[in-house]
């Protein structure tokens, strides 16, 4: 049976965990709590609810329900006037070539994302009908580091959780995607994503053949 490769969106096929991180900067400082590289880094994978009560606890900080949702639609405002900017040119480096062996080998492929902003980004970036399955946080009521949102993408290709390698390049999609009894591959810093089966900075330094004879979890 064919490999099943799930792919996270933000900062695996796109990178707009740099859109992630500018938008939720603004609105930290706004509320006077410091942000920097390494909180941003705990909330990358994390759905928008969870990421703000955490920007909240970082700062000793309590809001009302009404604000907590201004703010997050602030947020999202914020962080969509970026996405709409971005166009196939912002896929990450090595992405398309590696998706065009995939099909051509006919693997199954799906999207796993928290984003509930998933489709809009995958309009602009023009690779809608990539997936045979998109699994985002429109779908999913358990965040990352729960292992939902994988299992919910096998499932809907038909596959099992040991017949599956993800893309992640957030600490929680690692565990989730381990969580879940699947080939973990991190894209990102080695050290951050130490959990992870194996790591590669980004796709260019890896290629198809390298999973015909990989050595998968379980
Ligand atoms: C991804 C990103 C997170 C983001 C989450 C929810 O997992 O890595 O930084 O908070 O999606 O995204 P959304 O687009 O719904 O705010
Ligand atoms: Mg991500």
């Amino acid at each position: 049976k064919q490999t099943a490769f799930i792919f996270d969106l933000d900062g695996v096929i796109v990178d707009t965990a740099k859109f992630h991180f500018l938008a939720w900067q603004k609105l930290a400082n706004k509320i006077g709590i410091n942000f920097s590289e390494k909180e941003n880094e705990q909330l990358k994978g994390v759905s928008r609810v969870k990421s703000l009560e955490k920007i909240l606890s970082w700062g000793n900080k309590t809001l009302s329900d009404e604000e907590f949702q201004r703010l997050m639609n602030e947020k999202n405002q914020d962080y969509l006037n970026y996405v709409k900017q971005m166009t196939e040119a912002d896929i990450l480096p090595g992405v398309n070539s590696f998706l065009d062996d995939l099909k051509a080998k006919n693997h199954p492929i799906a999207l796993g994302s928290a984003s509930k902003n998933a489709k809009t980004i995958l309009k602009c970036v023009k690779l809608s009908d990539t997936f045979e399955a998109i699994i985002d946080g429109t779908v999913v009521s358990k965040a990352k580091p729960d292992p939902e949102v994988f299992l919910k993408a096998a499932q809907c290709l038909n596959t099992t959780p040991s017949n599956c390698i993800v893309f992640e390049d957030s600490i929680a999609g690692i565990q989730a995607a381990n969580a879940g009894g699947m080939t973990s591959i991190g894209i990102g810093d080695k050290n951050t994503l130490h959990e992870a089966d194996f790591c590669f900075s980004n796709f260019l330094q890896f290629d198809y053949p390298f999973f015909k004879n990989i050595k998968m979890k379980a």
